[in-house]
């Protein structure tokens, strides 16, 4: 598998600090990144923050701050916990930086040029938190219908990008693009909206007088940007200075240089929370087709998380700090919960007791000890050195002898069997985004593995000298557990690498790894380390 891979994250308001949500969509892009740098496609991951509007703005006036001291400061909080969360993107954007605000304003040009935009006067219900009009039918006894707070009564002139005209379209587009929108619910959601109700134009202006914090129109300067048609060219304005290493200096990377900024687009995901749907599926795909640009190939909308049953908020004090679970449990035992927990697309609860059973059981229990076992067996019976691979599980003949005669490996060429079957379908689960799939798959493996360790019994095999036997047993542990790195890897990128430093291998494997059977040199020096994840035993 060669070619590109463009990724997205919403870009996230700088008016708060990043909770679990937004780490779950962050982790998620990251370990499509990941495991695609591995499959060695060319990847841009790209993440970010949405600086402008009234929410925004209102944060820093509370704090006696400018909008844009604000989020210089704010978006510290995000850069320094992607850090943590061993997040690899390839560049992070600001709603600020002038070149996006160039872009922006070069599309409003073209659209206005186009005549997709008009200039109305206006009246309506709005609500100030989701920065958006309401029709009269909307709303809900003075409420706003997404998230129940009240509207104002707005009467103005402003501007409107002509979205109704694109309706049919849109709708055509989504039933002839099956994956378009992902998952098929959320599909299905859009499309029963748009059948069912007429599209209104949007607005896409402010008059300056009520909100200043945004890009100013270029064909009105008494008016800027609506916050979400300034926010979703982000996808595109990135690709235009910060997929280009001669334009930005951190990403002079050899990976880029043979792709101009044009190459990138289309994107291959938007990954986004169900929460910001409507924007995506309607807002911006009208966009593009009244700018004649390709769509993204897919949008993906996953679940919502609660906490201990309730809804995140701060007036319940709930709202999880991704800093504290990371320095209580370490970022990959985070990361694995977040995609063994809940199906991905679906809606999840997040408790500190269930990430412990998860450290426990899984990490702790399967695959730790996997590990540690292995190597303690190779340090005992073969002096720290991994046993060569016998030719039995090369696909030769003939089989290995010793002393009590041929060996048979039966259950050991199964378990590479297994292990070998396992690209295709860990292939298909990651292509589909089904990530607790694909964890599931490698989890198999790893309870074969152990079981392996079980039904062989080394211990025995040593004892009454079976060396032949001894060694393909703890040969094929090796090979296992190195392959199993390899795919853990996306997840856990810091387990990936722990796991082949200790089997004695330099390489990193975000590069070239060898990934099918049989990449492990022979008298390999093992270098065991400390156990991969200490059990919790209390809170
Ligand atoms: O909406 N569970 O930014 P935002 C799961 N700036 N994911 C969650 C979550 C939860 N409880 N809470 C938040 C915006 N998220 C706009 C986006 S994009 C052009 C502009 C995640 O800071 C999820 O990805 O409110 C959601 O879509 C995103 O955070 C919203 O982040």
């Amino acid at each position: 598998m060669t070619g590109k891979f463009y990724i997205t994250t919403p870009i996230y308001y700088v008016n708060d600090i990043p909770h679990i949500g937004h780490a779950y969509t962050t982790v998620a892009a990251d370990i499509l990144a990941r495991y695609n740098r591995l499959k060695g496609k060319k990847v841009f991951f790209l993440t970010g923050t949405d600086e402008h509007g009234q929410k925004v703005e209102k944060a820093a006036q509370e704090k006696g701050m400018s909008p844009k001291e604000h989020a210089d400061l704010m978006v510290e909080n995000f850069k320094s916990l992607w850090k943590k969360l061993t997040i690899h993107n390839d560049a992070f954007i600001r709603t600020t930086d002038s070149e996006h605000v160039k872009t922006v304003q070069s599309l409003l040009t073209k659209l206005w040029e186009k005549n997709e935009i008009e200039k109305r006067a206006y009246s309506g219900w709005y609500c100030i938190p989701d920065e958006r009009f309401w029709t009269e039918k909307e709303v809900i006894e003075g409420e706003c219908p997404e998230c129940k707070r009240p509207v104002e009564h707005i009467a103005e002139e402003n501007y409107f990008f002509l979205m109704s005209k694109y309706q049919e379209r849109l709708i055509y587009y989504i039933e002839e693009n099956s994956s378009y929108i992902l998952p098929e619910a959320r599909k299905n959601e859009v499309l029963g909206f748009l059948k069912n109700n007429p599209l209104g134009d949007l607005c896409i202006s402010r008059p300056k007088q009520r909100l200043s914090w945004g890009i100013v129109l270029p064909f009105d300067d008494n008016f800027v940007t609506y916050v979400w048609f300034d926010a979703l060219v982000n996808y595109y304005s990135a690709i235009d200075y910060l997929a280009d290493p001669h334009i930005h200096p951190s990403n002079l990377d050899s990976r880029f240089s043979s792709l101009g900024s044009e190459d990138w687009w289309p994107p291959e995901h938007h990954l986004i929370g169900k929460d910001i749907l409507t924007t995506h599926a309607v807002y911006w795909s009208t966009m593009l087709m009244a700018l004649d640009m390709p769509l993204p190939k897919n949008i993906f909308a996953h679940g919502w998380w609660t906490v201990d049953g309730k809804k995140m908020s701060k007036s319940f004090g709930n709202v999880v700090d991704p800093n504290e679970i990371v320095n209580k449990y370490g970022t990959d035992a985070f990361r694995y919960f977040l995609f063994r927990e809940v199906p991905f697309g679906l809606d999840g609860d997040f408790s500190e007791q269930a990430l412990i059973k998860r450290i426990n059981n899984d990490l702790a229990n399967d695959l730790g000890n996997l590990l540690s076992r292995t190597l303690t067996m190779i340090e005992k019976y073969c002096e720290g050195k991994i046993p060569p691979c016998p030719p039995l599980l090369k696909g030769g003949k003939g089989g290995l002898h010793d002393i009590h005669g041929e060996v048979d490996l039966q259950r050991e060429i199964h378990l590479k069997r297994l292990v070998e079957d396992m690209n295709e379908t860990f292939d298909l689960a990651m292509e589909r985004l089904s990530f607790g799939h694909a964890l599931d798959k490698i989890w198999e493996i790893i309870n074969d593995a152990n079981k392996l360790i079980e039904d062989e019994a080394p211990w025995q095999l040593w004892k009454t000298k079976n060396i032949g036997k001894l060694s393909g047993v703890l040969h094929t542990l090796a090979e296992t557990l190195r392959i199993i790195a390899i795919y853990v890897y996306p997840f856990m990128p810091d387990t990936g690498q722990k796991i082949c430093q200790q089997l004695g291998i330099d390489e990193e494997i975000g590069t070239a790894i060898h990934i099918a059977w049989g990449g492990l040199k022979p008298e390999q020096k093992i270098r065991k380390g400390a156990h991969l994840f200490p059990r919790i035993e209390k809170i």
